[in-house]
C-alpha cells in the first residue's frame, strides 16, 4: 500500500516537471507580455521607448521646449486644446503651417500611437 502511494507521488511530481519543462525546452515562457492595443507594441515600456525615440527624431527638432519655434507639448494649455487622441492624430496627419503633415508613409499608425503615448508622459497636467 505504501509503495503505491509513494509511486503515485513520484509520478505526479514527474508529470508536473515534464509539463513545465516542455514549454521551456521549446523556448516558450509562461509569462506573457502585457499588450497595449492602441500602441501595437508588445509592452507598455516598449511602446514608450519607441515613442520617445520617434518623437526625438521626428518632432523634438521643432518642438523642443527651449526652441520657442513650435508650441510645447508639456503644458496644461496644450492638453486642454487636445483632449482626445483623435484630435492630435488629426493635426499631426494633416499638418499645420509651417509644420508639414505626417502621412502614413512618413509615420505609420502604430508609430503615431507610440508617439502620442509618449507625448502623454510629457504632460504637466
Ligand atoms: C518643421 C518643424 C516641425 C516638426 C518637425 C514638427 N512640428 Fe509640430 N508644429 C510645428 C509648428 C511651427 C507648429 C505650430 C503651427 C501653428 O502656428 O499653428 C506645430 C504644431 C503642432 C501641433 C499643434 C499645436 C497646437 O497648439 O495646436 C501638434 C500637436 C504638433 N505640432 C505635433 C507634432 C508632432 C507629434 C511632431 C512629430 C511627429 C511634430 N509636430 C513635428 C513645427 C513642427
Amino acid at each position: 500500500m505504501r509503495f503505491w502511494i509513494i509511486s503515485l507521488a513520484v509520478l505526479l511530481t514527474l508529470g508536473a516537471l515534464v509539463s513545465l519543462a516542455i514549454p521551456l525546452a521549446r523556448g516558450e515562457t509562461t509569462e506573457r507580455p502585457m499588450i497595449l492595443p492602441d500602441a501595437g507594441s508588445t509592452t507598455v515600456q516598449g511602446a514608450l521607448t519607441t515613442g520617445e525615440t520617434l518623437y526625438q527624431s521626428r518632432c523634438l527638432g521643432c518642438h523642443a521646449p527651449q526652441a520657442r519655434f513650435a508650441p510645447r507639448h508639456d503644458t496644461p494649455e496644450f492638453w486642454a486644446k487636445y483632449p482626445t487622441d483623435e484630435a492630435l492624430v488629426q493635426v499631426i496627419r494633416s499638418g499645420r503651417y509651417p509644420m508639414p503633415g505626417f502621412g502614413p508613409g512618413a509615420i505609420n499608425d502604430v508609430q503615431l500611437a507610440q508617439i502620442i503615448s509618449y507625448m502623454h508622459t510629457l504632460a504637466k497636467k
